[in-house]
């Protein structure tokens, strides 16, 4: 009777740790699978930016499975935004990730929260939710040159 009863002691705790495993490797799968493409890669290289798995493709693209709708990506330089107009439709949450390929520059989008510098070798990410229908100015706010004045684009949201 003792020896039955410690089997089934032995029995319980080996199941009660394989469904444990299971639910720490299932764990680990939903949250990986939720990691945003730039997190763990704060980091790029500034000669490196056009082969980047995020910076080579510059531009707005639809995201699933992610707490935002989209992802901005920009590479910024002197004295320009790549790319240099966007589209965006209205009520979309939106992750602006941006670096540099040279100096400091900002990024700045008129009459909004977004206001951030951007940083050679750095990631810079900003979200937020465009659900104002109208043209934003993007401009540089950062001295970065002779050509400063004039580095700016056009961010559209519209429906
Ligand atoms: Cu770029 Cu000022």
């Amino acid at each position: 009777m003792i020896v039955h009863k410690l089997e089934k002691i032995w029995l319980g705790l080996g199941m009660a740790s394989l469904v444990l495993f299971l639910v720490i490797i299932l764990v680990q799968a939903i949250h990986l699978g939720h990691e945003p493409a730039a997190s763990g890669r704060e980091f790029v290289d500034p000669e490196l930016v056009d082969k980047h798995e995020t910076f080579k493709n510059p531009g707005l693209h639809k995201v699933e499975g992610k707490d935002w709708d989209y992802e901005l990506v920009f590479v910024v330089s002197a004295f320009n935004y790549n790319p240099g107009n966007v589209e965006i439709p209205k009520g979309a949450k939106v992750k602006i990730i941006a670096t540099s390929k040279d100096v400091n520059h900002g990024f700045e989008i008129a009459h909004t929260n977004v206001n951030f510098m951007v940083v050679p070798g750095h990631i810079s990410t900003f979200t937020k939710t465009f659900d104002k229908k109208g043209e934003y100015l993007l401009l540089c706010n950062e001295y970065c040159g002779m050509g400063h004045a004039d580095m700016k684009s056009n961010i559209k949201v519209v429906d």
